[in-house]
């Protein structure tokens, strides 16, 4: 069973292993993944119930009044299609509390997906570091 943490100080950097942010050529480390947690407006973590580790967990970023941002939700691929996601998501809007924008980027596949939970597709701009988020210089 899939529980939910809505505060990241309950989670630590071990039951943060499984393996989050797939595919980035450079992730951050896992201590780094826990500051990205902390350091948000909210945050929320799935967790396997059985093991206490994360399985899924989304960040927003906000001025805590009119604006947020939703830089990162993931679900490991295991866990994937059991509805994390979407309940995240659900979970970290209720949070921000009918905020009068909130917004995110995504590829345009995940449009409908985002549809679903009430989003209106848009057109976005954005600026990129593409390099390392390991926190190391480079
Ligand atoms: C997007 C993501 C969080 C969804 O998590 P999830 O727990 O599998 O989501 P749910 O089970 O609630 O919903 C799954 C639905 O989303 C759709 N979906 C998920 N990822 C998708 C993708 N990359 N492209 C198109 N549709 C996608 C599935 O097709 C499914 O739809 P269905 O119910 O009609 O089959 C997960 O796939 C993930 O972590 N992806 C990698 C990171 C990522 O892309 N994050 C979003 C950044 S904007």
């Amino acid at each position: 069973m899939v529980e939910y943490l809505d505060d990241p100080r309950l989670i630590t950097a071990e039951r943060l292993r499984g393996g989050f942010f797939e595919g980035w050529p450079a992730p951050p480390s896992v201590e780094r993944h826990l500051e990205i947690l902390r350091g948000s407006e909210v945050a929320v973590i799935a967790v396997d119930g059985a093991s206490g580790d994360a399985v899924g967990f989304v960040t927003a970023v906000g001025d805590g009044v009119l604006s947020a941002f939703i830089p990162l939700l993931e679900v490991l691929p295991a866990w994937r299609g059991q509805r994390i996601g979407s309940e995240l998501v659900r979970r970290v809007l209720a949070r921000l509390g009918g905020r009068y924008a909130i917004d995110l980027v995504c590829d345009p596949e995940l449009v409908p997906f985002y549809e679903r939970l009430g989003g209106l597709g848009g057109t976005a701009v954005m600026w990129r570091s593409r390099g390392d988020a390991t926190g190391n210089q480079t």
